[in-house]
């Protein structure tokens, strides 16, 4: 290239100056929330009919259902009477292949039974209501999102459920009554069918070193439709779905509602001139669901909703 265009190319792309308004806020064009506070989001959130929530066992410990890795009530925190070799074996493969009793026994505390839907889940059934929800996607095994009225189809059990079980031999499907019934009087189960050499029934919660169900495999269709992410009551720190928040637009606001800062949020920040769309809301789940009814005003829709559950 001649010393001349050279020259030329440099002027003009020193004629490119970015306009004063992009050098004020290069987000300009993809920002979509006044301000990174609840208030902003909430009024965000009455455009949008695509939202996606990402839900964790937080979400339920105000039913009465522990979480995982809450120091001194999380579940892992009490499984020493199993002697493990380390708390998350109750939910690996090859340790319940090995020794399937300490699974089962600790299964007839978390069959879904007498646990009821909490604030959380009947927030989330009402925006399904509003037209305002593309899907739920759980980690949760306790089923309460479908106890509080959400059609299945909306609703990604990320991490399986215990509504069925499959005989690992002969793959013959089993019903949730029948391993409760079963578990009632047994400590193991075993399949019933003449043909099957009595292989163990296992339910069909994703264990560590299983694939997660096919239902999950088209999360790259519904983010990036997704217009607004809630990721709720979660650590985020089971993969692949703790990746899941990165996989929407650079335009889509996330916000996080947790008692603790997780994920891309842990280095959260209102003031650095990096983040647009991340907002926080560290607080109890229900309170939180609370606070955005009446931001949504929602709150006569909400209470109908509520008297009818
Ligand atoms: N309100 C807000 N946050 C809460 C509440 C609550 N009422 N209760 C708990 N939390 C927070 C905890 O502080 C924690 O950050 O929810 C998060 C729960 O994290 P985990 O116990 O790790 O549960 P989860 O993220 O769902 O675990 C993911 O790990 O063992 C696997 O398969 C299992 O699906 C599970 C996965």
């Amino acid at each position: 290239m001649s010393q001349f265009d050279i020259q030329n190319l440099d002027n003009s792309i020193q004629n490119l100056s970015l306009d004063d308004e992009t050098v004020q806020d290069p987000f300009k064009d993809i920002r979509k929330l006044e301000k990174l506070d609840l208030p902003s989001f909430a009024k965000y959130m009455k455009t949008c009919s695509n939202i996606i929530f990402m839900n964790g066992a937080g979400i339920s410990t105000s039913a009465g259902i522990p979480d995982f890795r809450s120091p001194g009530t999380g579940l892992y925190d009490n499984l020493q009477k199993y002697n493990l070799p380390n708390p998350q074996s109750i939910f690996e493969l090859d340790y319940f292949l090995k020794d399937p009793e300490p699974f089962f026994t600790l299964s007839k505390e978390l069959m879904p039974s007498n646990f009821k839907p909490t604030i959380t889940h009947y927030f989330q059934k009402l925006l399904v209501d509003q037209q305002m929800v593309r899907k739920i996607y759980t980690q949760n095994i306790d089923n309460l999102e479908l106890m509080a009225g959400i059609s299945n189809d909306k609703i990604i059990h990320a991490h399986g459920s215990f509504r069925t079980g499959h005989c690992l031999e002969c793959r013959t499907e089993y019903t949730m009554e029948w391993m409760k019934k079963k578990l009632e009087k047994e400590n193991i189960l075993y399949c019933e069918k003449e043909e099957c050499s009595g292989g163990l029934v296992k339910p069909d919660i994703v264990f560590f070193g299983e694939c997660l169900p096919n239902e999950f495999m088209n999360f790259r269709h519904d983010f990036s439709e997704c217009d607004c992410l809630i990721v709720m009551g979660t650590s985020l720190k089971v993969a692949p779905f703790s990746k899941l928040p990165l996989a929407v637009k650079i335009d889509c606001p996330k916000l996080l509602i947790n008692r603790d800062l997780v994920g891309e949020w842990q280095n959260y920040s209102t003031n650095t001139d990096k983040n647009y769309r991340l907002v926080v809301e560290l607080n109890e789940c229900d309170a939180a669901c609370l606070k955005l009814v009446k931001l949504l005003d929602l709150e006569k829709d909400f209470e109908k909703l509520l008297r009818k559950n």
